[in-house]
């Protein structure tokens, strides 16, 4: 009796080690995570679940340079808004996208970081200091204009002390 427990102790000892392995390789990163959820509750009214909007009303978010281009680009876009004619994946929208700046720095930053890499994006991470710099350089709270807001590029330094 002894010895089988023995044994049988062993052998679990031996098939904890791949079940931790196979836990910490499911494991999502957890700024994916909350990403997600944030998502759910404040995009996927327009953009929906799946990120692919509804055309002419909404656009995808899908393969989007909106979305995997220029960080800056797209903190300023959810942060204040923006409306007026714009191209995406060779589809015209001219519509409103409310503002987000309700929305804290670490929130924005795991949106962020979960639009572009999901819906075949594969772009870099959003951090939420990178969110911070550009909310503190805008000086109006009124919508972008999608054409402007295409010229409008990078994360603004602060001026050196
Ligand atoms: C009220 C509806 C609405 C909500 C909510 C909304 N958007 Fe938008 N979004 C739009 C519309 C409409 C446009 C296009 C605006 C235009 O026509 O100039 C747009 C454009 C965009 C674009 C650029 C175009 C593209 O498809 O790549 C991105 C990126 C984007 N939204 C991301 C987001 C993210 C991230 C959120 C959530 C934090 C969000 N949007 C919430 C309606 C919305």
């Amino acid at each position: 009796m002894k010895t089988t427990g023995r044994i049988s102790n062993v052998w679990s000892g031996l098939l904890f080690v791949p079940f931790v392995l196979f836990l910490s390789g499911c494991a999502k990163d957890p700024v994916l995570v909350q990403g997600e959820t944030i998502f759910m509750s404040y995009c996927a009214t327009c953009h929906q679940k799946d990120g692919k909007g509804i055309p002419t009303a909404f656009p995808s978010l899908h393969n989007s340079e909106w979305v995997s281009g220029d960080k800056g680009r797209i903190i300023r876009l959810v942060l204040r808004g923006m409306q007026g004619s714009i191209e995406v994946n060779g589809e015209t929208f001219n519509n409103v996208m409310t503002p987000h700046s309700f929305l804290s720095d670490a929130q924005l930053a795991a949106v962020l970081t979960f639009v572009r890499q999901e819906f075949e994006n594969d772009a870099d991470s959003v951090s939420a200091v990178e969110v911070s710099l550009v909310r503190a350089s805008l000086v109006s709270d009124e919508l972008f204009i999608a054409s402007e807001l295409a010229e409008l590029f990078g994360i603004p330094q602060l001026p050196s002390q």
